[in-house]
């Protein structure tokens, strides 16, 4: 495959991209969490192109991405009331659920797994191309496997030009991390990757949810490949401050490093940043509240990259609501973590 085209999402061109994914080709579109690879889900050449693109591994199952609920019939097995409860408050939105696969779902989409994640995304582009083409869409994040999460039709050409037929052009994405998985055929239903729906929504509306810690996940080995190690990372090394004193041990870091010449970056939020300039910093702003935060966090990491920089650092920003997101994502892309209690 050699030419990629990256096009607006007027009305034309996501018709295009519809005929496209019915074609079996493959399309990156923009949702409200990052932008998928889509391919048409029950086309297995279609879905191996997606794992080629990518550079992904095969065990690493894919999502399924839906326009309403009436398409879960034609992908899943069986759909427990708890999770026609959560569809019902939370989609379209960021909370993909775990659900008994349907045979007509080609194993290459679960990697083998008997379950397949699927979610409606809230974004009107993405819902656009999923109603046009009335295809389940499988559909990872549209970046080269390791690498962050894009959130912009640029972060996708810089990954994927001339490996894919098609990216539409919606902007930035509005929540920035990805969506959360929850897997509930699991009894009490278990967080498998934190993401844009915080424990703290899920629980009034289904009771108590199992999070698992990143430890725990590695160790139990749980089928959720996407949870490895160096993950979501940028390319330059990344230290990661956490604890109360995590500011300060950031800055003095900071003047540690640059005064032995090495060019560092930092991922700060508004108050920090001007500080962290006169210390000598290349300063990525992610903005004043965690939901900016969010947004912003892997284009600052890409930025930070394209600046040549040595070392990234970044503090950590606790684990309420879309905190803990951000604190999984920041854990993962860190080559190192400092803790200053
Ligand atoms: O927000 C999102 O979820 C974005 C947008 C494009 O929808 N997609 C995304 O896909 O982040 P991806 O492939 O990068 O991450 C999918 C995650 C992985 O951690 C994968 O292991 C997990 O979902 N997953 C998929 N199917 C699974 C299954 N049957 N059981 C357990 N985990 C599964
Ligand atoms: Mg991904």
């Amino acid at each position: 495959m050699a030419v990629t085209e990256l096009l607006p999402a007027t009305p034309e061109n996501i018709r295009r991209a519809a005929e496209m994914l019915r074609a079996g080709g493959l399309v990156a579109f923009p949702t409200e969490t990052v932008y998928g690879l889509g391919a048409n889900a029950l086309d297995e050449n279609a879905v191996a192109g997606i794992f080629a693109a990518k550079g992904r591994p095969a065990a690493d199952p894919l999502i399924v991405h839906l326009h309403g609920v009436a398409q879960l019939a034609g992908v899943t097995r069986a759909v427990p009331p708890i999770a026609l409860r959560l569809a019902e408050v939370f989609w379209p939105g960021p909370l993909t659920l775990i659900l008994p696969k349907s045979p007509a779902v080609p194993a290459l989409v679960t990697s083998g797994l008997e379950t397949v994640a699927v979610r409606i995304p809230d974004h009107p582009l993405a819902l656009a191309l999923l109603e046009a083409a009335d295809l389940p869409v499988a559909a990872p994040s549209a970046n080269r496997f390791g690498r962050t999460s894009p959130t912009t039709a640029q972060h996708v050409w810089h990954d994927l030009h001339g490996r894919i037929d098609l990216i539409l052009d919606g902007g930035p994405t509005p929540i920035g991390v990805e969506s959360t998985v929850l897997d509930v055929t699991a009894s009490p239903p278990r967080i498998l990757r934190p993401g844009g729906i915080a424990p703290e929504m899920l629980e009034p509306v289904i009771g108590p949810v199992q999070v698992s810690g990143q430890t725990e996940r590695l160790q139990a080995g749980l089928p959720s490949p996407g949870l490895l190690e160096k993950h979501y990372a940028p390319q330059a090394e990344m230290v990661l401050f956490t604890g109360r004193k995590a500011r300060q041990a950031l800055m003095a870091y900071l003047r540690e490093q640059s005064a032995a010449g090495r060019k560092v970056g930092v991922l700060a939020v508004d108050q920090e940043a001007e500080e962290a300039q006169r210390a000598g910093a290349v300063v990525y702003r992610l903005g004043g509240a965690l939901p900016s935060v969010a947004r912003r966090i892997y284009a600052g990491m890409r930025w930070l990259d394209g600046q040549g920089v040595d070392l990234i650092l970044c503090r950590d920003f606790g684990q309420e609501g879309l905190g803990l997101a951000i604190h999984d994502r920041l854990t993962r892309a860190a080559t190192r973590i400092l803790e200053s209690p």
